[in-house]
């Protein structure tokens, strides 16, 4: 979370004077489809639908693309596991593949990970850093799969011109605490194509064939679930959604002073970057993981291979391909052996052990930047 305030604080008030918290209530044209309009104006984007998760918006954007039992989707090995489990919602499995030093999917790893049965990638752009979507959109032609970018983590990042998220078949953001925009808990489901915005519009809202909006849709409804978010979220999302290009703009020019500061020394390598002009994040590649791990040490960091969650050995009950059901387990559906092993990608456990993401100050002055990144050199 960088900035909230005073704005999102009166838009709430009026959602909760207005006694009226849900989007769906007889009367549309409150806060959360006014997001929605503006999310698409600023995205160039056709269409972008509010859930109450990323991990939902990822599980509608599949849902509408039809994928199902049997289809493998090809996700990064450092990622949230969300993004892995994703597929297994609607009844897919995922196949992991490596990330290069960029820290998103390779591209090169993706081909090799394909088989008759992958219907789907999903690349991620991981902090902020956006993937190389020529490369994977090309690929994705070539071997006609769907492409749902998972824009999660780099919500308003730019990749030479497009932002993330709007460049795939669908594309989605969260807005949890932790992202560049926020309302606590939230998601968003972005696609230019019409088709697929109705299927999601479906399966978030338990099928949406109840709605005054119903009469629009020309797909056969089918059942869905309830991933609808209050006018609360919407209020403070429309608000946020004012800051991004704020605070997009702030990282920008302290991650330029940083590279500026390293490029000095020589010393330190950059992750390298689809498309520099626009980066906003800074993490730094070592030759070897010794040297990344005395770095952290002394500047009190650590290394990507530790954050937790994020790196495919440490994901357990996907590894173990576990489900609440034993019926309603989507590895019994693929249709190959699908196998997990501690080493399957092997370069990204390498990759991970040798980088460090530093964070990029918001909101500080020119000298206030870089002082702090003087002393990450020191
Ligand atoms: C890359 C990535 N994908 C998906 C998600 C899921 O988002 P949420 O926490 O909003 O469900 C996250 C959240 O941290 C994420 O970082």
């Amino acid at each position: 979370m960088y900035d909230i305030g005073q704005a999102e604080i009166e838009a709430v008030t009026k959602v909760l004077t207005s006694k009226q918290f849900m989007r769906y209530r007889g009367g549309e044209g409150g806060y959360t489809e006014q997001f929605e309009k503006a999310l698409q104006d600023k995205f160039q984007v056709r269409h972008a639908l509010t859930v109450n998760s990323g991990t939902s918006a990822l599980i509608c954007a599949l849902a509408a693309m039809g994928i199902g039992p049997g289809d493998e989707v090809i996700v990064p090995a450092y990622t949230w596991v969300a993004t892995a489990m994703a597929p297994l919602a609607v009844g897919a499995v995922p196949v992991m593949a490596d990330i290069d030093e960029s820290l998103t999917i390779d591209p090169e790893d993706i081909e090799r990970k394909i088989t008759p049965y992958t219907k789907a990638i999903i690349p991620v752009h991981m902090i902020n850093q956006p993937c190389n979507m020529d490369a994977i959109m090309a690929i994705a032609k070539k071997h006609h799969l769907l492409v749902c970018e998972d824009a999660c983590q780099a919500c308003g990042v730019s990749y030479h011109g497009k932002r993330v998220g709007t460049i795939g078949h669908t594309g989605t953001l969260s807005f949890n605490q932790f992202k560049n925009i926020t309302c606590g808990e939230g998601g968003a489901v972005l696609t230019n194509d019409e088709r697929y915005y109705e299927r999601a519009l479906m399966y978030h809202d338990a099928g949406c064939f109840t709605r005054s909006h119903a009469s629009t849709i020309k797909e056969p409804f089918f059942p869905g679930v309830n991933y609808r978010v209050s006018e609360i979220q919407g209020a403070i999302m429309f608000e946020q959604l004012k800051r991004l290009d704020g605070i997009l703009d702030n990282l920008k020019a302290s991650r330029k002073i940083m590279a500026q500061v390293f490029a000095k020394t020589g010393q330190f390598r950059p992750a390298p970057h689809h498309d520099e002009a626009s980066a906003v994040n800074m993490s730094i590649i070592f030759p070897e993981a010794a040297s990344a791990k005395a770095y952290a040490e002394k500047h009190h960091l650590s290394p990507i291979s530790e954050s937790g969650r994020h790196v495919y050995t440490n994901w357990e009950p996907l590894l173990e391909q576990r489900a609440f059901h034993p019926k309603m387990n989507p590895f019994a559906w693929a249709q190959r052996k699908i196998e997990y092993t501690p080493g399957m990608c092997q370069k990204t456990l390498d990759i991970v052990a040798r980088a460090i993401n530093l964070g990029v100050p918001y909101n500080v002055t020119p000298e206030a930047a870089r002082a702090g990144a003087e002393k990450l050199i020191s």
